[in-house]
């Protein structure tokens, strides 16, 4: 960094709309008080212990926090075993008959499983693991669609003491066999297919080519879900059959007492370069983040709410918030296979009025998707089960936001607009739904137990209103305890940046209320004539225009200002491109947010380059704009969206 470099990221979006909690929902919400907030102020260790002991534990632990920076050990001495927390408690309550999932496979069919019933599947399932001669501490990787056998396989590993390590089945076979190998894996749990808009999708071709390359891997156990239609090869001798194995197996089986410090799982994390890191988290500190967000984000009522996201179990989202944190709750939850728009645009919708769902918790990719579907389609279905709506993934367009809160959530559901990552395990800033003030596009606050600041270049807090990056102070239960196999990396990737701090990688604001708003990765924050500006802000301002559903803004190399906004617009359903329709909204992004943000250009697409997960891979945006060759593709979902782009972009420049 050089002194002529700006301290802090420039701000120009300003909102102005806030929505208070209703009486009736902060009535009967499971915090109404801002007691619970200054508890967990005065005194975080205490306040997480406290939560911690809702746990059921074998051995209560010696010490809550032993912190070595960067090495952090919670509830250190204390024994508990995961899937207890998940499944024998609740049973043991009484609670056996009470649904756990109710199962949609994408074409139709469906599954009704209770808690009873997944805890004789997760023993049998675990039984059928030791037969493998799976043990303690052993990997197993899984690479299965969402069936509820997925679940069981996560909370099977856990039951007796084997690190799982879930990779979502629609990453390749090279990365499906790097994270093999660098897990250093014994066995594979597979399925050998899933449906995919209407088509079976082969799963065990992939899985087979992965692991011929992993002399680690002594079995592939294979869960049938494609059955006839599949017709990839099989080893004799590596692979089993889920109902060969599983269905003859004791549904009794011993759960292994763990430390509360030894290894749950590890779960990769591209970034946004380098090789994918292996993200440790650890049993008794990890579910004590994930029991306790669930409860206080989600405002659940295990009793009476139905309770549905939908993330994949591939992805952090999906381990904290469908299998460890609404199971250690006991929830009720609804699992769907498939893709939101089959056989319809209005699956998800349809879904909701089914299971008269009642908190939907969903990613900003899918709801700018919904919005450029259309209003129509949810307004074809009574959405009045909903009482309570979520966001994570990437920040929420303020206008994205309005519409979800309009269309979806009846303008009664409160919207947790939720800021976390593979890393953090948990929740870190959101909105309490009782007691928050909720602002469209703001997560607002840091979650109680945790401290988020705003640091400039050199590492100084910056109070009040203003901007810089995200860093979090003090470390917290379900943070991540390392990189598999790599310490140096852990230290020099999140503690290196500001010495004794969390480094988040994310820009952040804070605005005059202490609301914070957080800008997206550094990495793609662009500096236009000395002014830092977060992509997040001019994309906004895009999506305000009543012709756009979604854009992607990058910063591209520009002569006199150094980087210039270029915007990647995608259109609402009706609209159509034209050279009068770019200069309109270059206008608009100049008014309404300063002639400083108005793009260079604005380039129209069916389909932004998206990474597995949804978000939105700029980097590879800026190569097309800077007509560039383009650069690592191999976390991109759908690589004809780049083509389609490029030639658009030799087109223009021809
Ligand atoms: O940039 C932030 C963005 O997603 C990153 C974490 O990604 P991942 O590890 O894949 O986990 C996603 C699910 C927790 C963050 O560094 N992000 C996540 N949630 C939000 C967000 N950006 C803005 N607002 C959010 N609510």
């Amino acid at each position: 960094m050089t002194d002529s470099t700006p301290k802090t990221i420039d701000t120009l979006l300003t909102e102005t709309r806030q929505f208070a909690p209703s009486s009736e929902f902060s009535a009967q919400a499971n915090i109404n008080s801002q007691d619970i907030v200054d508890a967990a102020h005065t005194d975080w260790q205490d306040w997480w212990a406290s939560w911690a002991a809702k746990l059921t534990w074998d051995k209560k632990w010696d010490r809550v926090l032993e912190w070595d920076s960067p090495f952090a050990k919670w509830f250190d001495g204390g024994k508990l075993n995961a899937s207890v927390q998940c499944l024998d408690r609740h049973v043991e309550a009484g609670l056996g008959d009470r649904v756990a999932y109710f199962w949609e496979g994408e074409p139709g069919d469906t599954r009704e499983l209770t808690y009873q019933d997944m805890l004789d599947g997760v023993c049998k399932t675990a039984n059928g693991l030791r037969e493998l001669g799976i043990e303690k501490g052993d990997r197993v990787t899984l690479y299965m669609p969402m069936v509820p056998e997925l679940a069981m396989a996560v909370l099977a590993c856990s039951r007796i003491g084997a690190i799982f390590s879930v990779v979502f089945a629609g990453f390749s076979a090279t990365s499906l066999k790097d994270r093999i190998h660098d897990q250093q894996a014994k066995l594979v749990i597979c399925a050998d297919a899933t449906w995919r808009r209407g088509s079976i999708l082969d799963l065990k071709t992939v899985v087979n080519e992965a692991v011929e390359q992993c002399p680690s891997i002594e079995n592939v156990l294979v869960y049938t879900r494609g059955g006839d239609c599949v017709s990839a090869a099989s080893d004799i001798n590596r692979d089993v059959a889920w109902a060969d194995l599983i269905d003859k197996q004791s549904d009794v089986c011993a759960p292994e007492s763990m430390d509360a410090e030894d290894v749950l799982f590890i779960l990769y994390t591209s970034g946004t370069t380098g090789q994918p890191k292996g993200i440790v988290h650890t049993t008794g500190g990890y579910l004590t983040g994930a029991y306790t967000t669930t409860q206080l984000v989600f405002d659940l009522k295990p009793e009476s709410d139905v309770y549905w996201c939908t993330a994949d179990i591939g992805w952090i989202t999906g381990h904290s918030y469908i299998v460890f944190g609404p199971m250690a709750n006991g929830a009720t939850q609804v699992m769907y296979e498939g893709a939101p728009n089959h056989p319809g645009l209005d699956r998800f919708w349809e879904l909701v009025d089914k299971y008269q769902v009642s908190i939907f918790y969903t990613a900003p990719t899918a709801i700018r998707a919904f919005m450029k579907w259309g209003d129509k389609h949810p307004a074809a279905h009574d959405l009045s089960s909903l009482r309570l709506l979520g966001t994570v993934g990437e920040p929420i367009n303020p206008e994205a936001w309005i519409w979800y809160s309009k269309h979806i959530g009846n303008e009664i559901c409160p919207i947790v607009d939720t800021w976390w990552q593979t890393e953090t395990g948990g929740i870190m800033i959101t909105p309490l739904p009782g007691i928050t003030h909720t602002v469209p596009g703001s997560a607002t606050k840091a979650f109680p137990g945790i401290e988020a600041v705003i640091v400039d270049d050199d590492g100084n807090e910056i109070e009040g209103a203003g901007a810089g990056y995200l860093a979090l102070t003090h470390p917290w239960p379900s943070m991540l305890r390392g990189i598999w196999g790599d310490n140096e990396r852990y230290k020099d990737t999140y503690w290196s940046r500001f010495p004794g701090k969390y480094f988040a990688g994310d820009g952040v604001k804070r605005d005059e209320d202490g609301n914070l708003w957080v800008l997206g990765r550094v990495d793609d924050v662009m500096n236009v004539s000395g002014h830092r500006l977060s992509t997040m802000e001019i994309e906004s301002s895009l999506v305000a225009h009543p012709s756009v559903a979604e854009a992607a803004v990058i910063g591209m190399s520009h002569d006199l200002k150094g980087q210039a906004p270029v915007g990647f617009v995608i259109l609402l359903g009706d609209q159509q491109p034209s050279d009068e329709l770019a200069q309109e909204l270059r206008a608009f992004v100049a008014t309404e947010i300063g002639a400083l943000a108005r793009p260079e250009a604005i380039y129209f697409t069916p389909e932004l380059p998206k990474t597995r997960s949804g978000k939105i891979m700029r980097r590879l945006l800026r190569d097309v704009a800077e007509g560039k060759e383009i650069g690592d593709l191999t976390t991109l979902a759908d690589s004809s969206v780049l083509e389609a782009l490029t030639a658009e972009y030799n087109q223009r420049n021809a």
